[in-house]
């Protein structure tokens, strides 16, 4: 089987990366992740990357200055340096351009820490929990020039709980994230995505089934819930 080549692009702790990263060690998955580029020296995930032997690049962005053409031309010739196929962004706290999002299109993915189209941007636990949403997640999208708008891959939902705090509820979403990520980049690197009328479609995916439902409804026969 030949993998697909896949650079996870980083800002910070990695832990995304470092799921995928872990995913990938298994000779079986589709993908091998091939390059672990970041945007600044001092992203937390380079050394975990670097002590697992995946080569690491970093192009800083802040020595571009605004010049968003030329930070992204450098980014490519890392990417093409290392034969790269498909993005994955993983916490990746740069903006790309129109440009560089339609040489990348329907093969840079990206994880996002809420159910879109619910919360994009920042603070997204935050504002769940400020918007009262009894349910929360992550989503998997593919990425499109409208930040955390493109055709959405997968998503996990979790309960929130009247004891949440941003903290707790963000650890329950990232350990969704966690396990959703490197199950959607398998399908793209399989070549299992399509898209449809610009829906996803997954081939030969298990749905689920059953539902959740947060706080639970009575059980039939009682009156309070
Ligand atoms: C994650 O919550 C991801 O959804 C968002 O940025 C965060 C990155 O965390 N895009 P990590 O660097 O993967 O730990």
């Amino acid at each position: 089987m030949t993998r697909a080549r896949v650079a996870v692009l980083i800002s910070g702790r990695g832990s995304n990366m470092a799921a995928l990263l872990a995913a990938a060690a298994d000779p079986a998955y589709p993908a091998e992740i091939a390059l672990v580029l970041s945007n600044r020296a001092d992203a937390a995930g380079l050394a975990h990357a670097a002590a697992r032997g995946v080569p690491t690049a970093v192009v800083e962005s802040r020595a571009f200055r605004g010049d968003r053409q030329g930070f992204e031309a450098a980014m490519e010739a890392e990417l093409a340096r290392h034969d790269i196929r498909i993005l994955a962004l993983a916490g990746f706290m740069r903006v790309l351009t129109a440009g560089f999002v339609a040489r990348w299109e329907g093969r840079m993915v990206n994880i996002h820490p809420s159910l879109l189209p619910a919360f994009p941007g920042l603070d997204t636990h935050a504002r769940a929990l400020a918007a009262g949403v009894r349910l929360h997640g992550c989503t998997v999208h593919l990425v499109s020039a409208g930040v955390d708008e493109g055709p959405i891959l997968a998503q996990a939902a979790v309960p929130v709980l009247d004891s949440d705090t941003e903290g707790s509820l963000a650890a329950r979403v990232l350990a969704e994230e966690h396990r959703l990520y490197p199950a959607a980049l398998a399908w793209l690197a399989a070549g299992r995505v399509s898209l449809a009328g610009g829906v996803v479609r997954i081939a030969d995916a298990r749905g689920a089934t059953g539902s959740l439902a947060n706080p639970l409804p009575a059980a039939p026969g009682l009156s309070k819930g």
